[in-house]
């Protein structure tokens, strides 16, 4: 990605600035005596004081390290690599009290995001605003009420002016889509467990193998899984192992629709299925992700005008049928445009 390589806005630098002057009065109110009357921050929660010696991490080719307050902090998160996308928005770097976090939080600063969240790099600025819309006004939500994020982003969207969704939706849009999934088939995984809804495999006496089963299960890819989850690296992809035969069974109901299971994809999504017009790519992203979609809009609980359209697509499929056209969809490789 071409990038100014900038420093964030100023506006960024003013909140740093205060974030370092809490953590300064902070670190002042914890290592000498806290005064009669000051307020108790510690019962709160908030603004923690830093820990002398706070462990600091690093990744590779990163300019800046970062604590760990500093890379969940809602308030604007680590930008680990500034150079790999444009300067974004105040909205997307710092959120706004007291609703709207970070959008780069979940998303990360380049729109590439995770599993238990969405990529949206790369969606049309016209679907982006749409399905913002949609979460705001009651028309998407997750099929899984216990979905918590979901429910975040759904307050987040209700908190956000229409200026800002749209400064959020040009941004993203300005970055391209770009390989960030590896699938796999198999029949066997890793012992896996959830982190806030991200699987990671099970280490030490706990660690071994299991069946796959009818499942997808999208883990980081590569050695090191805290350096996604802890670190929320943004330049480590994903690996989704998927069901032995799903991505050919997959791409025979999204290329012929399965004699009447489902509607060819390729009709709305674009003949490389990479988006037309207002209608966003399917090509390479989460098939976690994927899933919940289908589901969801099976189930009914995306239901704005634009989800109808959908419709006929879902209606008739079962899961496993969910399972093969998500594993196909991730499997696809992404067109290069230059990116990256
Ligand atoms: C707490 C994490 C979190 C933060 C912060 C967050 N989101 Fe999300 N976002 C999510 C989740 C979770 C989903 C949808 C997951 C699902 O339904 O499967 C989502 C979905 C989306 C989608 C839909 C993507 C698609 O392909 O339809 C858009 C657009 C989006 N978010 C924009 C934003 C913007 C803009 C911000 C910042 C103002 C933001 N998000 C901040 C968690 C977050
Ligand atoms: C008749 C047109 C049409 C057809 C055919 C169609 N889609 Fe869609 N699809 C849409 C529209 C429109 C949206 C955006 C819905 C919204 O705004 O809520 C969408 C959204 C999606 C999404 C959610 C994307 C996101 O970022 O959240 C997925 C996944 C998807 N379609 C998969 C498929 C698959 C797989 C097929 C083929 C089996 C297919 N679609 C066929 C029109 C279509």
């Amino acid at each position: 990605m071409s990038a100014s390589g900038e420093r964030r806005p100023s506006s960024h630098a003013g909140s740093c600035g205060a974030v370092v002057m809490l953590m300064a009065m902070s670190f002042a109110a914890a290592s000498v005596a806290q005064g009669v009357d000051d307020e108790p921050t510690w019962a709160y929660g908030v603004s923690p004081p830093p820990v002398p010696g706070a462990t600091v991490y690093e990744l590779p080719g990163a300019e800046r390290s970062f604590t760990l307050d500093e890379i969940r902090d809602v308030w604007g998160p680590a930008d680990w690599y500034p150079g790999d996308h444009p300067e974004m928005p105040d909205i997307v770097a710092n959120g706004r009290f007291p609703r709207v976090w970070a959008c780069s939080l979940c998303h990360y600063p380049n729109g590439k995001g995770r599993p238990e969240n969405a990529g949206v790099a790369g969606l049309p600025v016209d679907y982006f605003i749409r399905t913002m819309n949609d979460f705001r006004e009651g028309r998407r939500a997750s099929a899984q009420p216990r979905k918590f994020n979901t429910n975040t982003m759904i307050g987040i969207a209700q908190g956000m002016t229409d200026e800002e969704i749209a400064e959020a939706a040009e941004y993203y849009a300005s970055m391209p889509w770009t390989p960030w999934i590896r699938v796999v088939e198999t029949d066997e995984v890793p012992k896996m467990r959830f982190i806030l809804g991200m699987y990671v495999p099970l280490e030490g006496e706990e660690a071994g193998m299991e069946p796959l089963g009818l499942r997808i299960v999208e883990t980081p890819d590569g050695e090191d899984w805290h350096r996604v989850e802890r670190m929320r690296d943004p330049r480590t992809g994903f690996i989704a192992y998927v069901p032995i035969g799903s991505v050919e069974k997959g791409r025979e109901l999204v290329e012929t629709g399965g004699g009447g299971t489902t509607v060819q994809c390729a009709i709305c999504h674009g003949p490389d299925l990479n988006g037309l017009g207002f209608i966003p790519g399917i090509v390479g992203r989460s098939p976690s992700y994927f899933m919940r979609q289908l589901y969801d809009f099976r189930e009914g609980s995306r239901s704005g005008e634009m989800a109808a359209l959908m419709q006929p697509t879902v209606a008739n499929l079962t899961v496993e049928d969910m399972i093969n056209m998500a594993a196909y969809l991730s499997s696809l490789p992404v067109p290069q445009v230059g990116a990256e």
